[in-house]
């Protein structure tokens, strides 16, 4: 493009984004003018003496202006020979290409899993998140950001940053009576993120990995996913039939504090077969504590992993259960020999949790909010779970409702479980019937009722409609 035939700004009218604020409007009408290619690539702006006197504003607003256009890489200043556009633009770095109109689809909206949204009557194993203070979490995160400098946020810390992991340690030590440190603490996206981490690290194919029956269906899967035979061990009231775990296995899977789904509490003496197995089998323990912060009754048993003498339990927690599910903040405890191989695997899949909210936990932990917000929630929580209990006709069979965000509804003899989440679903409620999470167990019909992210007046209204399916049962 010849020099005096080229579009420079003076051709442009004065903006009308000036009267906004002046330094923005103009460094955005003269950014508008090249992506827009009135100002093509090559051409020469004003002075900015000439462009001051037009637009009526002063020539260090525009040097300023100007000088924001050369740092993001619009226009080259040379000293001597003005401003000019570059000959490519930022825009052309940073975006690729849009793609053709006929090549786009249609956008269908996502919506949440049906069945595992909050507020509706029945689901279960979900938090309250409008109980958690999103005020004090903001001023968390702005506190955590702004205490470090960018040492912090450049680094690798695959295991989490050391500052939450201390914190994290501090409440184990004080609340699941463990005895545990920073450096055994793995900073996870939650606790299916940490089953993911163990399947991959520690299973081969067609090795023994024991699981609950009924039990938690996503640990059956990542084992199977990681080519692992599934060995389904009974449940009884004790908790995990420790008498029926093979001689040989990789590793068994448990939720001592609150069955998942039934609710009882593993015994101490099953806890301590348990651990004389693993040490017997040469296998590990993968302890899921994913609601044992919630008791009703009485004070929780200790972890576990607190009885681990030979350092055998991979402890897995979550802060997504008892804060917000949208988090995605968990962490595991691990033995020392596992430690090296399971941070690789962490490494390798790139799923560290972001610094941000690592950073805002460290604040929300250490000021003491967190537990603040355990004790309101476990209040609001078992208000909640009592106003449920009354709703149910007299004679009902209820089983794990001393602890958790869920319980089991035993159904009449000969009620067919399906038949009744489909008359239940007729009027509004989802009931999860127990029989989805059975393997090979046969076990007396019942569905799993949550409570805990509803509100009381919803409780009273939907248990009554749950009351008069039980009845006409
Ligand atoms: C027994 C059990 N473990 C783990 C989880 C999931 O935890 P996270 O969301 O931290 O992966 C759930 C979720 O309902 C659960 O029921």
């Amino acid at each position: 493009m010849s020099r005096g035939k080229a579009a420079t700004a003076l051709d442009l009218p004065r903006p009308d984004t000036l009267d906004a604020g002046k330094q923005q409007g103009a460094y955005e009408a003269l950014r508008g003018a090249i992506l827009n290619r009135q100002l093509p690539a090559g051409s020469r702006l004003p002075s900015t003496r000439s462009l001051a006197e037009r637009w009526l504003v002063s020539r260090g607003t525009l040097e300023a202006a100007f000088e924001r256009l050369h740092c993001e890489g619009y226009v080259q200043r040379v000293a001597g020979s003005g401003t000019r556009v570059c000959a490519v633009i930022p825009e052309q770095f940073i975006a690729a290409p849009a793609p053709s109109e006929a090549a786009r689809r249609e956008v269908v909206a996502d919506q949440p899993e049906a069945g595992v949204q909050s507020h509706v009557p029945f689901v279960a194993r979900r938090p309250d998140a409008s109980l958690f203070d999103l005020k004090s979490w903001a001023r968390c995160i702005s506190r955590g950001l702004l205490s470090v400098g960018p040492g912090v946020l450049e680094a690798a810390h695959t295991a989490g940053l050391p500052a939450l992991r201390e914190q994290i340690a501090d409440y184990l030590r004080s609340y699941r009576g463990m005895r545990c440190e920073a450096d055994e603490v793995i900073v996870t996206s939650g606790i299916r993120h940490a089953l993911d981490l163990i399947a991959r690290t520690l299973l081969k194919p067609g090795d023994t990995a024991c699981v609950e029956d009924p039990g938690y269906k996503p640990a059956r899967r990542l084992f199977s996913l990681a080519g692992a035979h599934v060995q389904a061990i009974a449940v009884t009231a004790e908790g995990l039939d420790t008498a029926q775990l093979p001689d040989q296995a990789r590793l068994a899977y448990v939720t001592p504090a609150h069955q998942a789904p039934l609710g009882m509490t593993l015994s101490v003496s099953r806890r301590l077969a348990l651990l004389d197995w693993a040490a017997r089998a040469d296998a590990w323990v993968v302890e899921d504590d994913y609601d044992s912060e919630y008791n009703y009754n009485s004070a929780p048993l200790a972890a576990l992993k607190s009885l681990d003498a030979s350092d055998r339990v991979i402890y897995c927690g979550s802060f997504n259960k008892n804060l917000f599910p949208g988090l995605r903040v968990g962490f595991m405890v691990v033995p020392k020999a596992l430690r090296p191989a399971l941070l690789r695997t962490l490494q390798l899949t790139g799923y560290p949790v972001g610094a941000t909210d690592q950073l805002g936990l460290v604040e929300f932990l250490g000021s003491g909010a967190f537990v603040r917000h355990l004790r309101a929630s476990r209040q609001a929580y078992q208000a909640r779970r009592d106003a449920l209990l009354a709703c149910l006709p007299e004679g009902s069979r209820v089983s794990g409702q001393q602890a958790g965000l869920h319980c089991v509804l035993w159904l009449p003899a000969g009620v067919q479980e399906q038949d009744f989440c489909s008359r239940a679903a007729a009027v509004g409620l989802t009931l999860q019937p127990l029989g989805k999470f059975c393997s090979e167990a046969r076990l007396p019909p019942a569905v799993i009722l949550g409570y805990t992210a509803l509100t009381l007046a919803q409780i009273r209204y939907h248990g009554r409609m749950l009351t008069q399916l039980l009845i006409a049962a």
